[in-house]
Parts: C-alpha cells; structure tokens; sequence
C-alpha cells in the first residue's frame, strides 16, 4: 500500500495534489511520500519481529534512494543503513544514523574507505573476498583496532529479475564461497585484528519468488551450524534485501509478511543470532514518483505516437538499463480513450525510451505524468548526461512539500569544472 492516489480527478500523494508540486519546483523532479516510506519499513520490521526473528537489524540500503531526509526518515524508526562507499557511510552519519547501525558492504572498498569506516566504528564490514579481508586486517592493524567483520559468501542460487541485478550465483563477483568462508572465518579469529562476527548473503534485486530466498538461507543456516561445529562464534546473520515489489505489469510478488513467515520458518530453533536485513527497494520504490512535463506529442506519418517529455534516461535509467517497466499516469486523470503511445526523452539516442506502445490517455504539451514506483534506483541513478541539471527532490509529509534536494542552475553545474590552464 502506497500513498499516491487519485481525489477529486487529480493524483495525490498524500494530500498534496502533485500538479501542485510540478508547478511549484518545476519538472522533472522525484515526489517521496514520508508515510508511504514509515509504512513501509514498519511493515517489513513488524512482519519480522512477528516471524519470531527477535530485534533484528534493518539496515536499509542506502543505495536505493540515498538522499539524507529519506535516511533520517527511516532513520529516526530505527533503521540502520547498509552502504557501499565513503560517500554513503557519510550520508548515513549525516542522517544521524548512529554507526552501530551501519553495515559496510561492497566488493572493492578501497584502503581510505576501509580506514574511514574502522574509525567510523560501523557495526560490521562485510568482507567479500580473501585480498579484502587481508586489507581489513592490515588496515585495522594500522590503527590499531580490531575489525568487526562479517563474511559475505555467495550461495551460488539464481535468482533475481534480471542478469544485470543477479548477484548470487558463483558466476557473479560478489562473496566468498562455502568453503573458503569456513577457512577464512577460523583463520580470522585467531587473527589479533579482526574480529568474525558472522556471515552475511545478499542474492539479487527484484526477486519475486521465495524459492530462491528460502534455498539460500537454509544453506546460511547450515553454514552458521557448521561454523559453530568447529567451536567458532557466530553471533550474527546478515540475510541481505532483494525482496521485489509490484510494479503493476505482473502479478503481486510475495509482500513482507509471507517473507519474514518464511525466514522465521527457515531459521526456527537457531538461537544466538542477531538478524539483519538490507531492503532497499521494497522501502523506497513505491514511496516515490517522477514527474514529467510533455513537452510535444510527435505523430510521424507511419502512425507512431511519440510522446516527449523533459524527462530522460539521464533522470531514471532504469527502462533503458533493465527493460524495467514504470507504470505512467497522468496527474490529470480522465477517462478518454486510451491510445498507444511511444513515450520517450530528449537525449540523442534511441535507447531514451521509457516505453513502447502503451496504452496512454490523450495528453497534450504541458500536462504532467507520473512515472510510477520509482523512488529506488531512480534519483539515486541519475546523472547530467547531455548537460541536464542533476533531477531535484521533494519530500511529501501530508499537505505540505519540501524541496530535499534543489535543482542545480546551470552555473552551479558549471562551477564544478576547472578549464585546464592551457586552454
Ligand atoms: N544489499 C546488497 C549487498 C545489495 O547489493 C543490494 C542491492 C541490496 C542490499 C538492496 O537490494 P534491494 O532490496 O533493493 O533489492 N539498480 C537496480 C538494482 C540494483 C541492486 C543492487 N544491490 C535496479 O534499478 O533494479
């Protein structure tokens, strides 16, 4: 459930009517609705505690949508933050994220980042690989400190809506395997600078089926088992996001209650444990649309409708990156017929189309649409290809807006840039 919805003829989130907003700070933009965001963590976090899975760690990722009011939103119910650079530890603090709620993931911290964190005193880093770990331990020797550190292993199941988001295979970069992860985890800790605290896997994004989930975490829990055999302490379980969310072309993946059920199933009777989650999408992505002005309505003669926004894939990526569908809305609604339209961006190639003959009411220049569930992975993917000021932000809390991050003038995009001397 969401807070956007049609009253009086117009699309709302939650009581602020969004042609408001377009009007206000202009399109394109990116509309969060904090409810939506507070509901949907709580749910996820009840559906859990519900499941038996005792105080477990939310850490959200940062990736998702990484703008610091969304984190401080979440933040102040108590989530934490999974982050996978400098920058979003940084973000997290901003957030007053406290850092034992901060989980440090990624296949290639580099030595500043790893120091950054050590010093920070995240609650773990987890350690994708064996050079990553000898870099964590030398780095923690550096300053002295013990690293609290858990092993991401890759369960090697498939899984995920697309290749290019597929992370648990063997094939994929992330995570050690079963074997080496019960080798590194004995040989750190004896080790005087590390300290193992668990294991951790994260197998995709957008899985809508809990085959896969529920494959890879009874191979965890058999590894927690195993590694507790040989007398080692294993005193967390970090089982990832990955959990998909409608996007209204496909039947209703499983929502957070039939998720937990099955984890508190899978995990039942393994005591000892502090759970932690990283969700991202199913927090953020129905929590947030994109609003786009038409700029022409362009029939070619062979009959194709093109419908031109002052959006573009520079703004949300993901149809051309992923095939991914958004549903479209007009802000406006109607009931006219609808009629195929071809709905694409301004940036010169063709890969700057959002969608192919879809079945859209008659818009005109200057109405407004909505691209739908694209409060993940949309303003956080965003870039200023084709010179196209970096997309702005607004926060939705009842009848009332804020702008969480400004639309940048041109000379504030350009002020970034330093001509060589020579030139
Ligand atoms: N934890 C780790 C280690 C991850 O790599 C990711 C996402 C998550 C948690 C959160 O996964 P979620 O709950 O959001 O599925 N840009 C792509 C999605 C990339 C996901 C990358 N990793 C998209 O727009 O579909």
């Amino acid at each position: 459930m969401n807070h956007f919805e049609v009253r009086g003829g117009e699309l709302h989130c939650e009581d602020t009517p969004l042609s408001r907003i377009a009007d206000a700070v202009g399109t394109p933009i990116y509309v969060y609705s904090r409810a939506t965001l507070e509901r949907h963590y709580l749910v996820f976090r009840d559906a859990l505690v519900e499941a038996g899975l005792g105080d477990p760690l939310i850490a959200y990722a940062v990736k998702a949508n990484s703008n610091v009011s969304v984190l401080r939103t979440l933040g102040n119910l108590g989530a934490g933050a999974d982050t996978v650079s400098e920058g979003e530890i940084r973000r997290a603090l901003a957030a007053s994220i406290p850092p034992d709620r901060i989980v440090f993931s990624g296949v290639g911290k580099t030595r500043g980042e790893i120091a950054f964190a050590l010093r920070t005193g995240v609650s773990e880093i987890n350690v994708e690989s064996e050079p990553e770990l000898k870099l964590v331990a030398q780095v923690a020797g550096e300053l002295g400190l013990r690293a609290p550190i858990v092993f991401r292993v890759n369960p090697d199941v498939a899984a995920g809506g697309h290749a290019k988001i597929a992370t648990g295979k063997a094939e994929n970069k992330f995570g050690v395997s079963f074997a080496e992860a019960a080798r590194l985890y004995a040989n750190a800790s004896n080790h005087p600078h590390l300290k193992p605290l668990g294991v951790a896997c994260h197998i995709g994004s957008q899985i809508t089926d809990l085959a896969p989930f529920e494959a890879a975490f009874t191979r965890m829990r058999g590894l927690v088992e195993a590694l507790r055999a040989e007398g080692l302490t294993v005193e967390r379980l970090d089982l990832g996001g990955g959990l998909g969310v409608p996007y209204f072309n496909r039947p209703d993946p499983p929502g957070p209650a039939e998720y937990a059920a099955m984890v508190g199933r899978v995990m039942a009777g393994l005591t000892d444990v502090r759970f932690a989650f990283e969700p991202g999408r199913v927090i953020a992505a129905n929590a947030g649309v994109l609003l786009a002005r038409v700029v022409h309505l362009h029939e070619r003669p062979e009959g194709r409708r093109f419908l031109v926004l002052d959006a573009a894939m520079n703004d949300l990526i993901r149809p051309a990156m992923y095939d991914a569908f958004h549903d479209i809305r007009p802000v406006r609604a109607t009931d006219a017929i609808p009629v195929l339209c071809d709905v694409v961006g301004p940036i010169c190639e063709t890969g700057d189309t959002f969608t192919r003959e879809r079945p859209l009411p008659p818009l005109n220049p200057g109405d407004v649409v909505a691209f739908m569930s694209a409060g993940a992975y949309g303003a956080a993917m965003a870039s200023e290809y084709n010179s196209r000021p970096l997309v702005p932000e607004v926060l939705v809390d009842g009848d009332r807006f804020a702008v969480i991050r400004k639309r940048p003038t041109y000379d504030e995009m350009l002020a970034a840039e330093t001509p060589a001397e020579w030139l």
